[in-house]
């Protein structure tokens, strides 16, 4: 008899998981009762926390309707889209399409790049500088884009070659751009914090405030990819808003649908939505799908209603005190760094390992890393994660990793 493990997997041999039944706030339950306390929001995506029946409920509700072709507005697409545009997107950028996830949304603002440049009678321009390391997506599109080496191993022959800078060094952003001739470039990307290829990997103002300058100057266009970093996570409503860094298009996903729906977000400034008026920008099938819709309010309504980013700022400033002092001067561990709820531990042992030893303890963190940074693992939280739940997080990770790497 194959376990449930086995029987859901794509691939054979796969590792044995819990199947999940419930969940309840910062908790996941296992079909034979156990609560696993869920550090990582799932794939950081959960930020309002799980068991949350409204998002269910409004979520049924609109999808009574059926389907609508992407054009056409409905009263679900309609309310995200003025809630985005009226409580948590900057000044100047009210144009907005849905996707349903991160990838869509960073492969459409690659096109969105392509085309913005096409527009302005710009054809020689193609190329989408990205950060080594980062990570935006498994499209072909977002794989070529970023610089995830474990994630794009053996696909190489497919992926356009998109030019790459690295994710600290100013000098050579220009040096890249430079070479690399400003009039093929037509598009910048980049995690404000990087996420799960770098485990919060976070730049220098001056390393963004050249990012901005020189795509400014030359009119390339920059997109900040907020899948992970966006509605909150960070301890404000987007990571970029940490540092000197003026995007045009602002991706989001994740946090956005709350874990409950697949559901993205792609904002470009007025100027950009412009430039692309009469051009048949392209968009999805499921492109504002109502249920996605109406979880998404819902879960954007929770973050208000209940001060969740603002819980995001304190409830981060207890974690980053409680991981420094616990595992600080770990010989195991390389580095702690993150902003708000969004924390890396960079690893001298398996992440792997850590993870197991963590799952073995009832928790689940989130493995990540690749190229400079070789093991890590997230913590990032529901923002409805109390001090006793930091506690414990804090004791069993600290645990986990004394058992991959004793003294
Ligand atoms: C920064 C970033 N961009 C894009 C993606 C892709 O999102 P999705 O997995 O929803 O397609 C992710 C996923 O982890 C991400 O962290």
């Amino acid at each position: 008899m194959p376990t449930d493990s086995e029987r859901y997997a794509f691939l054979p041999g796969a590792v044995e998981s819990p199947t999940i039944v419930d969940g309840d706030g910062v908790h996941l339950i296992t079909a034979d009762g156990r609560r696993i306390l869920d550090a990582a929001a799932g794939a950081i995506v959960g930020n309002v926390g799980w068991g949350r029946t409204s998002v269910a409920q409004a979520a049924a509700a609109a999808m009574k309707m059926g389907y609508v072709v992407p054009l056409w507005p409905t009263p679900s697409r309609l309310a995200l889209h003025d809630e985005l545009v009226d409580h948590w997107l900057p000044e100047g950028m009210s144009h907005v399409f849905f996707t349903s996830g991160g990838s869509e949304s960073t492969d459409s603002a690659i096109r969105l790049a392509r085309a913005y440049q096409v527009a302005k009678g710009r054809p020689d321009r193609w190329k989408v500088v990205g950060r080594h390391p980062s990570y935006h997506g498994m499209t072909l599109g977002t794989m070529a884009a970023a610089s995830h080496l474990t994630r794009q191993k053996g696909y190489e022959p497919l992926l356009l070659p998109f030019p790459k800078v690295p994710w600290d060094d100013p000098e050579q952003v220009l040096k890249v751009i430079e070479q690399e001739d400003p009039g093929t470039i037509a598009g910048f990307i980049a995690e404000p914090i990087t996420g799960a290829a770098g485990a919060c990997l976070t730049a220098s103002d001056e390393y963004w405030q050249t990012v901005t300058d020189i795509c400014h100057e030359h009119d390339i266009l920059l997109i900040a990819d907020e899948v992970m970093t966006g509605y909150g996570r960070t301890g404000i409503t987007w990571g970029h808003q940490h540092f000197p860094f003026e995007p045009d298009v602002i991706v989001g996903g994740k946090g956005l649908g709350g874990g409950y729906v697949p559901l993205g977000a792609v904002a470009a400034t007025d100027e950009v939505a412009e430039t692309l008026r009469g051009s048949g920008f392209m968009y999805f099938t499921f492109t504002g799908n109502d249920g996605a819709c109406a979880a998404g309010l819902e879960v954007l309504q929770i973050l208000r209603r209940e001060s969740l980013v603002a819980r995001a700022a304190s409830m981060g400033a207890v974690l980053e005190s409680r991981l420094r002092a616990e595992l600080g001067d770990h010989p195991a561990v390389v580095e702690i760094r993150g902003k708000g709820l969004f924390w890396g531990i960079e690893l001298r042992c398996s992440r792997d390992a850590v993870m197991m030893a963590a799952l073995e303890r009832d928790m689940w963190v989130y493995p990540a890393g690749s190229g400079p940074v070789a093991d890590a693992v997230m913590v990032a939280p529901p923002f409805v994660v109390t001090e006793a739940d930091i506690e414990q997080i804090v004791t069993r990770l600290r645990a986990s990793i004394d058992q991959v790497h004793p003294g």
